[in-house]
């Protein structure tokens, strides 16, 4: 049987919906599901249901979901799809609102988790690296001058890298404090915050020459110092990514999407693989090497962060050599 389009089928439907093959690989899901659960598609197609929420909330889905195979049963949660000889091609597989509840709170959980260990982590890392850092330095005032022009060079080469770790942990840090603060939920003019964002980047690399265009972006609900920051990062990666090009362009604008609001930072810069997409947001995590393109890998996992915090979504799209696109909603707060 040919692959019905689950996302034609879906789209509009406001329940949490997967599509899963008759030995239980997700081949569709809804973008309900995708929010509550705050998955990536990206990131669960083509695997085992059970390996992407290995302790399902419901007890009684393996009951269901067996039913469904051996026997073609539908039930509110597990529904067979057959093909034309009768056989068994997909399931539709259909959370209820109170596993969706446990999901949910079980995300937000395990961010916290994220936070609270990040916190612990960098700042256990400060003492000692502060120490190493301090003794390299003595050691090189102390006895550089003794030291063989070798020994001198590693000596700098240490000390550089004990100040990318401090780095690393300062951003680790300010990912931790994230979650300590209440939002402050108020209409933002975003256009306005994009402008004055671009114009802060402009001013600070006058050797570049960025044609940077926000139109069309209306306000929205939410916290506008984290906000601030999203758009901070995002545009910052597209003037970053588009270091390269000599045309650089960047586009923030928005559009309506399913009735709801989606904003979206557009470049033609370096670009990514699509394969690697949903790994962007995590602590640390980068696709291009630091002497191509300097930073740490902390900013979108921020920015996924403040956008979880309002209940939206965020995603990026792109391609090698032809830039990227990073899209966001800002849920129930827009
Ligand atoms: N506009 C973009 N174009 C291409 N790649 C991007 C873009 N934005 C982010 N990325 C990729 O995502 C990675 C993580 O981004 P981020 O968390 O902001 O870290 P950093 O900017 O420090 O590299 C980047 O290293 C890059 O590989
Ligand atoms: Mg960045």
């Amino acid at each position: 049987m040919k692959q019905p389009d689950f996302r034609l089928l879906f789209e509009g439907a406001p329940g949490l919906y997967l599509a899963l093959t008759p030995d239980l690989k997700i081949v569709a899901a809804s973008e309900a599901y995708l929010r509550a659960t705050r998955t990536q598609r990206a990131a669960i197609i083509g695997r085992d249901l059970f390996d992407v929420f290995p302790d399902d909330p419901d007890a009684n889905v393996h009951a269901s979901l067996d039913r469904v195979r051996e026997q073609r049963v539908a039930d509110t949660t597990n529904s067979p799809v057959l093909d034309d000889k009768g056989e068994l091609a997909y399931i539709i597989h259909r959370l209820g609102e109170p596993t969706a509840d446990k999901l949910r709170t079980r995300a937000m959980v395990a961010e916290q988790d994220l936070e609270s260990f990040s916190y612990s982590v960098s700042h256990d890392l400060r003492a000692p690296l502060r120490v190493i850092d301090g003794f390299s330095l003595a050691l090189l005032e102390d006895h550089g001058p003794s030291l063989p022009a070798e020994g001198q060079d590693l000596l700098g080469r240490l000390r550089l890298q004990a100040q990318r770790m401090a780095q690393l942990i300062e951003g680790l840090l300010q990912f931790s404090r994230l979650g300590r603060k209440p939002l402050e939920v108020a209409p933002v003019d975003l256009a306005a915050l994009a402008q004055t964002v671009a114009q802060e980047l402009q001013q600070a690399n006058p050797d570049r020459a960025v044609e940077i265009n926000v139109s069309g972006v209306p306000p929205a609900m939410g916290d506008r110092g984290l906000l601030r920051q999203v758009l901070t990062n995002l545009i910052g990666n597209a003037f970053k990514f588009t270091r390269r090009r000599p045309d650089a362009q960047v586009v923030v604008g928005s559009r309506e999407d399913n009735g709801e609001r989606v904003y979206y930072v557009r470049d033609n810069g370096a670009g990514f693989d699509m394969r690697y997409a949903s790994r962007l947001f995590g602590v640390f995590q980068r696709l291009h090497s630091a002497d191509e393109f300097e930073g740490i890998g902390v900013g979108l996992a921020l920015v996924q962060r403040i956008i979880h915090r309002h209940g939206g979504r965020v995603w990026g799209e792109g391609r090698v050599n032809e830039g990227a696109t990073f899209s966001f909603t800002l849920g129930g707060a827009a």
